[in-house]
């Protein structure tokens, strides 16, 4: 299969979009050790440690390029602020998932860094479309999804939010390339 420019440097007026490395994980784990970080997120638990930050980074030395694709948020001044994810789905589908430490919220960032994300992806990486799903307690995130052109597709279902052990209900969202 054809991939062109996986994992290339995306740039946006303020942050840089690149491959996470193994040395990103003091900062992950100081971000994601914040509850309010990962208790909107399905897959982030809490708390959080250092190991949790160097298992997640091990596992993407693994993964398939064609399933899935991660970026860090680098800020000039900042370093690492966030970390943008696709993956799940083969082509031309696939899904999206993100946080940013809560530092950085409410300035447009993250909507920024998705629409850089999913012209990369449909552009270079072989994906009509992308899905989402948000918890219905996550307004901030629905603003985002709504602001880089995602829909709604009218599913609804629980999702396990692993920090909070507890299935909450959410919707399912698209974006069509
Ligand atoms: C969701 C998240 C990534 C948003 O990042 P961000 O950079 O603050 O987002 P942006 O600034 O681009 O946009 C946020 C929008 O949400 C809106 N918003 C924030 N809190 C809100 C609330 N309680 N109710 C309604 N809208 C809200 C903001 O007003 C803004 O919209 P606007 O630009 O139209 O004013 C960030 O809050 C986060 O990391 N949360 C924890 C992890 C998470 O939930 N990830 C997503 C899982 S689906």
């Amino acid at each position: 299969m054809l991939h062109v420019n996986v994992q290339p440097v995306l740039e946006t007026p303020r942050l840089q979009l690149r491959s996470l490395r193994l040395s990103d994980a003091p900062r992950i784990a100081a971000l994601c050790a914040d509850f309010e970080v990962a208790r909107t997120t399905a897959r982030i638990p809490h708390p959080y440690t250092l190991a949790d930050a160097e298992a997640f980074l091990a596992s993407g030395e693994t993964q398939d390029p064609d399933l899935e694709a991660r970026f860090a948020l680098d800020h000039p001044v900042e370093g690492l602020v966030g970390v943008l994810s696709f993956f799940g789905e083969p082509a031309p589908a696939t899904e999206i998932g993100y946080w940013l430490g809560r530092p950085y919220w409410g300035a447009g960032l993250m909507t920024e860094a998705v629409t850089a994300a999913l012209a990369w992806a449909a552009r270079d990486w072989g994906r009509t479309h992308v899905r989402a799903w948000r918890l219905d307690e996550n307004p901030a995130s629905d603003a985002v999804l709504v602001k880089a052109g995602f829909l709604y597709t009218g599913e609804r279902r629980q999702t396990l939010v692993t920090s909070r052990g507890e299935a909450l209900p959410s919707r399912g969202m698209i974006w069509l390339a």
